[in-house]
Formats: structure tokens, sequence, C-alpha cells
């Protein structure tokens, strides 16, 4: 089959990689793409906004299957171009993207199914939001609508920080996402991720992982898109899973395609593990960036027939993907100042960073004149696989220290927690 496949960061280059194995695929495109991505496909020039130009790159090449990688073209419609235009697609309809693209309408729905998540409520004013801060304690949990690109939540210790922070939000801090807001209970426990593969009524399990938000080191400093994460989060035990497929997902796909909305795609749930149980933090309608990567390093089955079955509404019909029982560590390569700007054009040197059970995944690079530079600024994942999160995280870090990239800076603590966890129970 032909594959096109969209997106250019890393999580991107995780599919190219795992999608170019696949025996049934016989040409991959990618647009934008990515230097690393081209390894593996024949990166195109689409404006991905521009539904019709995509949809006729299809007709005319023949292609049997679009992968959308990122949540705003799935937020803008671009799946539900291409499905009436009778091309396969992996990934949700606008309407089932709200599920990442509307925290309000992924509350009511939780509400609506009896889903454990955050108590919340919903204001579309300040003038709304202020006294319903009284609903609350301290640390209070506000969250802008709509995509923020994962910078929408703002957790305050005091009520003054609280009542600053709404009228930011209302004020226009992040566009349109700030139109409405939600405010919750502020959760306490431990936070994994959970992927589903469903085609709106199967639901196939693709593993856990746990990431690393913070910037620095000991989690601290701003949050930014992920430093780094591990498969599977041995936290999310085979009861705890059971429980988040029986209480959390399996009811969402359920309402989702009884209310005539059904998801079909990767479903992204992130949960808190509080002492009463799994509860659901949010949704994203996509691979998490880089948890992709890790998936994707674990998954022994052939990617192209798992996504076309779904895209197809056969996913019943396909043997379930088999993931390795190895742990698969990544470690974003940033460039100095993200997650503020990124120093640009800084050059990298891979140096054969890559071995056996070793892959160098780009995220924010281009290429120059045949030089590999920065362009981004999460830029590499480097990614690897072990028997213990230990092992995978010293085989990831001997090759990252065998990279040159003077202008790039990494979390040298990845997986640290489980790592204590894992000595502690030797
Ligand atoms: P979100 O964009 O909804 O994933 O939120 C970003 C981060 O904020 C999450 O990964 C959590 O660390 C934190 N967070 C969000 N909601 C809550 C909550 N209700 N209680 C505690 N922490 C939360
Ligand atoms: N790494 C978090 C995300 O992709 O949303």
């Amino acid at each position: 089959m032909n594959i096109l496949l969209l997106g250019g960061g890393g999580r991107e280059h995780a599919l190219a990689w795992k999608l170019a194995q696949s025996p049934r695929c016989d040409k991959l495109w990618a647009s934008p793409g990515n230097p690393g991505i081209a390894e593996h496909a024949e990166v195109v020039a689409l404006d991905l906004a521009d539904h019709a130009a995509v949809t006729a790159f299809c007709g005319e090449h023949g292609v049997d299957l679009v992968v959308i990688g990122p949540e705003a073209p799935l937020v803008d419609g671009l799946a539900d171009s291409l499905r009436a235009a009778g091309v396969a697609v992996f990934g949700p309809s606008a309407a089932a993207a709200r599920l990442e693209g509307s925290k309000g309408f992924t509350k009511a729905l939780c509400e609506r199914a009896g889903i454990p998540t955050a108590r919340f409520v919903q204001c579309r004013t300040l003038d709304e939001a202020q006294p319903a801060l009284a609903g609350f304690a301290p640390p209070y949990v506000l969250k802008a609508d709509g995509l923020a690109a994962g910078k929408g939540v703002v957790i305050a210790e005091s009520r003054a920080e609280a009542e600053r922070a709404l009228v930011d939000m209302f004020g226009g801090q992040f566009g349109e996402a700030g139109s409405e807001v939600v405010i919750e209970e502020f959760l306490t426990g431990e936070e994994a991720s959970l992927f589903v593969l469903t085609d709106g009524k199967a639901i196939v399990p693709l593993g856990s992982a746990q990431d690393h938000k913070r910037v620095g080191d000991g989690d601290t400093g701003p949050n930014t898109g992920g430093m780094g994460a591990y498969s599977p989060a041995p936290v999310l035990t085979p009861a705890l899973t059971e429980e988040a497929l029986r209480r959390i997902v399996e009811p969402t796909v359920r309402t989702m395609r009884e209310e005539g909305m059904p998801y079909s795609g990767i479903l992204y749930a992130g949960l808190m593990l509080t002492d009463s149980g799994p509860q659901l933090i949010e949704y994203n309608a996509r691979f998490g960036d880089p948890e992709c990567q890790v998936l994707m390093m674990r998954l022994e089955s052939d990617l192209a027939e798992v996504m076309l079955a779904c895209a197809q509404g056969r996913l019943a019909e396909v043997p379930a993907p088999v993931m390795s029982d190895d742990v698969a560590l990544t470690v974003v390569v940033a460039a100095r100042g993200y997650p503020g700007t990124p120093v640009a054009g800084g050059g990298i040197e891979l140096r054969g960073a890559e071995a056996d059970g070793v892959r160098v995944f780009q995220a924010g690079t281009r290429s120059e004149g045949g030089r590999l530079v920065a362009s981004g600024g999460r830029v590499l994942n480097v990614t690897a696989l072990g028997a213990s999160v230990g092992e995978a995280h010293r085989r990831a870090y001997v090759a990252l220290d065998g990279i040159d990239f003077a202008d790039g800076f990494c979390r040298r603590d990845i997986g640290a927690r489980e790592i204590r966890r894992e000595q502690g129970s030797a």
C-alpha cells in the first residue's frame, strides 16, 4: 500500500521508521517531514491546512492510507475532508478530536458517562470564574479550554494567584483557547499514560508510558512538551490498566459512538493514579511526543497493517499488536533556550550513535548544505531498549554522549524514579 504520513517531528520519525519496515508498505511519503524522516520516506511539500491540496495529492499518487501525526490538523478536520474523498485515514474526525481540543467537551462527556475525573466547573466569563474558585481548595487547577500546545494549564498555589491567572486567561494569554476556562479539583498521585487503538468499536491497548514534563533534572523549571519518556510504566499495573480500560476508556469509546461521533485512531489517556483508582486528567487524540518513540521501539507487529485496519473499521479482525517485554527509554536533546526561544542553527554530528536497539529520532532538525542543524526546541530523541529501565537509561546516555551538538542540552535523570524503584526491589 501507499502511505502518506503527515507531521515532521520525533513522533513522526518513529512512525516513519516503523511504517517503512512493513512488508505491506510499497511507498511512503511524508510532509513536511525532516531529514530523519527522509531516510525512510519521500518528503513532499504540502500545506496541511489546504485540505483540497492534500486530498488531490492522495488521488494523484494512489495513497491508500493517510496517517496524521499532530493534533492541529485533526482538530481542523483534515481526517473528515480526506474521508469524504474516500481516502482511508488513521486519526479521528474533528468532532471526535474534541476529546483533545476541548477540555470542557471532555469533562462534560465524563459527567454523562460516569467516568472518574477531577470535579470541575466550566466558566465562560471572568465574572463567572472568580466566585467559582470558592468551591475549590488550593492548589487551584485552571485550564484554558482549547489547544494551547500543552501550555494552557495553570496550577495556582493561592487564591490570589488563581485570580490573577484567570484575569490573564480571559485576557487572551492563550488566544482563543482562553475564551472558556475549566477550574478543577487538584488530584494527587502518580501520572501515567495509557495508549489504545480504536476504530470506534474495538479497543486494543498499545502500552503505557511515563514522561518527564519539566525542563530540569529533579522535575524543576518550566513545563515542556516532554523531555523524555519510558515504556512500559510499571505503576500502571495490569489491574490498574484493566480498571482504566473498564471505567475510563471503554465508556468514552462507547459514548462517542452512541452519540454519533465515533473515535478512530490512537487515544492517549493521561491518568492520575489516585488512592481511589485511576482518574482521567486529559485525553490526546494522537500519539504522545516523545511517548510514541518508546512505543514504536517496543512494537513488534506490523504498524501499517494495524493502522489500516483501524482506519477501515476492521480492528477486531487483525491480530492484536505485540509489544516487546523490553523497556524503551528516550532522552530528548533540546536546543539551549527551550522551552523559551531555542537557539536555531546549531550543528549536529550524530557520529554513529545508533546501534542495535538504539535509535536517534530527529525532532527539530533540518539539512543545511549537507549538514544536519537544529531547527526547533526539541531536536533529537535518543532512544534505547533494555531489559530494565536502568539498562535502557545507560544505553541511551552512552549513545547520547557520543553525539556532538554544542547547542544542545538534556535532562540526565530520565527514568530515575523508576530506576530507584528497580534498585529497591532488586
Ligand atoms: P493537561 O494539559 O490537562 O495534561 O495538564 C498538564 C499537567 O497538569 C498534567 O500532566 C498534570 O501534571 C497537571 N494536572 C492537570 N490536571 C490536574 C489535576 N486535576 N490535578 C493535578 N494535576 C493536574
Ligand atoms: N509528551 C506529551 C504529549 O505529547 O502531549
